[in-house]
């Protein structure tokens, strides 16, 4: 079984590496506009496979997507990431090309391929993807919501000295600094976050979780990968072996928490037709209202892609 991905930079060659180490994969296809920078990293990954003993094959190709045919999944991390002082919304002028044309090539090779956009700004590259293949909304996704939860969750287990792996948490909303931490859905070992730590102590959290992603990119100067990376091959992974993980995922949305004509990340069951199902949650008034804002928030840049889209 063959998985693509799309981007052979920080963010796609992580995620590669994972799908190949932990052999989510028979095979890894690495595709760059970049000459012989996916071939050279697909080598490398290669390599390490007698060190860290797998059998996932890894090939690297420069803008050939015949070598990327019949995959099952394809991860798009095409597109330029952002430098301190720019929005996620700032780079939509670049990689709303890049994600619309690398679309229709992935689909012309793999019109059967489960599609997953991690490119930025995500919420409205992956409305790009979903329009442009013109495939059914349960087979175009984008990945934010594993990486925001991720952060919140590892904040959570730093404040309260736990295992990460013991926190559950849900995150909805666009994939930016109006995403919607949700502590009434939060547990550590089964037990409400909220009865393990004050609203002064939560509400910290959930703020740094809002601006996660800006943090990092201070300190690096680009964005983050190791995180991202593996959230898209978890993805993978439980497209690949139907697991039916819940995970928080942007789809389109038509009618679920009365939106409409909009892509936020949800709750949703993640198998091997894609995403099988959203799970509608009992938002409060207040959970409401956050998500409003985002939800106007994707707009508005859905409207600057749409007219990008218009003046080509
Ligand atoms: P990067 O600059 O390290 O890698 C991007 C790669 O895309 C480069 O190697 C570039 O040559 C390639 N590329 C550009 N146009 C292409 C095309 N038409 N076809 C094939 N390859 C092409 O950037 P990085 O850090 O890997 O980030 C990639 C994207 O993912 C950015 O837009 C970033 O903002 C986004 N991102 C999204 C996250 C999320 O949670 N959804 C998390 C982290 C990054
Ligand atoms: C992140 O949150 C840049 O979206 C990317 O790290």
């Amino acid at each position: 079984m063959k998985i693509t991905v799309v981007g052979a930079g920080n963010v796609g060659a992580t995620c590669a590496d994972v799908l190949a180490y932990r052999e989510i994969a028979n095979e890894v296809v690495l595709v760059d506009i970049k000459e012989g920078l996916a071939e050279g990293k697909a080598l490398d990954m290669w390599q390490k496979a007698p060190i860290n003993l797998y059998d996932t094959r890894t090939v690297g190709v420069t803008n050939d997507y015949s070598k990327t045919a019949g995959s099952e999944v394809v991860v798009i991390t095409s597109g330029i990431p952002r430098k301190p002082g720019m929005s996620r919304d700032d780079l939509i002028s670049t990689n709303a090309g890049t994600v619309k044309s690398v679309t229709e090539q992935v689909i012309a090779h793999s019109p059967e391929a489960i599609i997953i956009v991690v490119s930025n700004p995500l919420d409205v590259m992956t409305y790009a993807a979903h329009v442009t293949s013109k495939m059914p909304r349960t087979r175009v996704m984008g990945m934010a919501g594993i990486l925001d939860t991720a952060r919140y969750r590892a904040f959570l287990a730093s404040e309260l000295n736990v295992s990460p792996k013991d926190i559950q948490a849900v995150l909805m909303g666009g994939h930016g600094d109006t995403m919607v931490p949700l502590p009434r859905y939060t547990t550590v070992g089964g037990i409400p976050v909220t009865e393990l730590l004050s609203k002064d102590k939560i509400d910290p959290i959930v703020e740094r979780t809002k601006k996660g992603g800006g943090e990092l990119v201070k300190l690096m100067g680009t964005s983050a990968w190791y995180a991202p990376g593996s959230a898209a091959a978890q993805m993978v992974e439980a497209i690949v072996k139907d697991q039916r993980r819940v995970f928080p995922v942007c789809v389109s949305l038509e009618g679920e928490y009365g939106i409409s004509n909009s892509y936020l990340g949800v709750p949703v069951i993640l198998g091997k037709n894609g995403i099988e199902k959203i799970i509608e949650l009992d938002l409060n008034a207040g959970e409401k209202e956050l998500l409003e804002i985002s939800r106007g928030k994707v707009s508005e840049v859905m409207a600057t892609y749409d007219s990008l889209m218009a003046a080509k």
